[in-house]
């Protein structure tokens, strides 16, 4: 049994990483969390108060810090700002956090000695052509496009000098994009499922062609306790379940899957800057540490995740309205 400290443990896939470690091992979990408007303290409700323990909290608060490090085993580090159209409206809060936040930790990382893995993105290494046949691998070069994905290369390289120069026992993972519950209505899936929950018409960026590759949260979870057990120190894994689809694709999905015709969304401003296409190769990953995606179908994980939606619209109405206003302002 180990005692974790997990950062944006009340986020969307830091939540997810909490409810998948209390299902699947016997370690006891403490989240430090500012509950920034991303946060949400619901997300962890139900869970055993004898594993969890909530402390609210900054990550850039270096005396907290440090007294939480000196209490756990191994620190894995979600919290951010996490939403590219956010940082292109107000990047300031994303180089707090992301940057000067992670470099906050890793000191304290250092100080006490502590196991630390580092959560990042595949945005990190900018985007492909929609026809290249390659996908990111670890050892391809960073090129970010937006503040968002800036300030997490930033935050990956910082992680990297400290492994180097002071011998932090780190491991990065870069990731693609997550679905599943708990996501905030600020982003592309939850946006589209509550816009038809209310009736109103899904919004596409631009044409509608950009590609992610999606995966489930809960094998995002899988992946970084594998990686937590398994990985070697000062090493990157890429994780990714081989889940290319295009925006329009999946906006057609979700209105099928709820019952309306697979048009009935509109066109809207494109992003400034829109990554056309992210694609994983996880064989690392895959071949030396075992792991693999157990949500191989999108479909029905999606079915799923619109369930949870229509299931719990306690956990997200109080934020949409804020939400649609400010897409409103920008014409998305
Ligand atoms: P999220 O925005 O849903 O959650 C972020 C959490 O961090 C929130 O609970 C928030 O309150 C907390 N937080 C923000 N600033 C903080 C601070 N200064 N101190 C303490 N807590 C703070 O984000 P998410 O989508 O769950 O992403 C989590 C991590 O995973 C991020 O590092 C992100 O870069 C990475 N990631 C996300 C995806 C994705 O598809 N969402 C994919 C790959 C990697
Ligand atoms: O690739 C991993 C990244 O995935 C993470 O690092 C980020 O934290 C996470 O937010 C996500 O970034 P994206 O920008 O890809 O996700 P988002 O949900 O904002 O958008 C997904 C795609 O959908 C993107 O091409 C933009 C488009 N989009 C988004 C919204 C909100 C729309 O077409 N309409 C929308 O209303």
């Amino acid at each position: 049994m180990s005692k974790l400290l997990v950062t944006g443990g009340a986020g969307f896939i830091g939540s997810n990483f909490v409810h998948h470690v209390l299902e699947h091992t016997n370690h006891e979990v403490t989240v430090l969390d500012a509950l920034t408007y991303a946060g949400n303290l619901a997300s962890l409700h139900g869970l055993p108060e004898d594993r969890v323990t909530f402390v609210k909290g900054d990550i850039t608060d270096a005396p907290l810090v440090d007294d939480l490090f000196g209490k756990v085993d191994a620190v894995v580090h979600y919290a951010a700002e996490s939403h590219n159209d956010n940082s292109l409206h107000d990047p300031r809060p994303f180089l707090d956090t992301n940057i000067v936040g992670t470099y906050t930790l890793l000191e304290a990382a250092r100080r006490h000695d502590r196991r630390f893995h580092h959560i990042s993105t595949d945005e990190v290494y900018g985007d492909l052509e929609l026809d290249d046949p390659a996908r990111f691998t670890e050892t391809t070069p960073y090129n970010p496009s937006s503040p968002y994905s800036s300030t997490k290369a930033g935050s990956d390289l910082l992680v990297r000098a400290w492994v180097r120069s002071f011998g932090v026992r780190a491991t990065i993972s870069n990731c693609s994009n997550n679905y599943g519950p708990y996501q905030h209505v600020e982003k592309f899936i939850p946006r589209q499922i509550t816009n038809v929950l209310r009736g109103v018409r899904p919004k596409l960026y631009g044409r509608g062609e950009n590609v992610r590759d999606w995966i489930h949260a809960d094998d995002h979870s899988a992946a970084v306790l594998t990686i937590l057990d398994k990985g070697a120190i000062g090493e990157t894994y890429l994780i990714g379940a081989d889940g290319e689809k295009n925006n329009k694709d999946v906006v057609e999905l979700i209105l099928e899957l709820m019952g309306r015709p697979a048009d009935a969304y509109d066109h809207v401003t494109d992003r400034a800057g829109h990554d056309l296409r992210y694609a994983i190769d996880s064989t690392r990953l895959r071949e030396e540490l075992g792991w693999a995606p157990r949500y191989g179908d999108f479909e029905a994980g999606l079915a799923a995740t619109i369930a949870w939606y229509r299931d719990n619209e306690s956990w997200w109405a109080g934020a949409k309205d804020g939400v649609e206003a400010f897409y409103a302002s920008k014409g998305q």
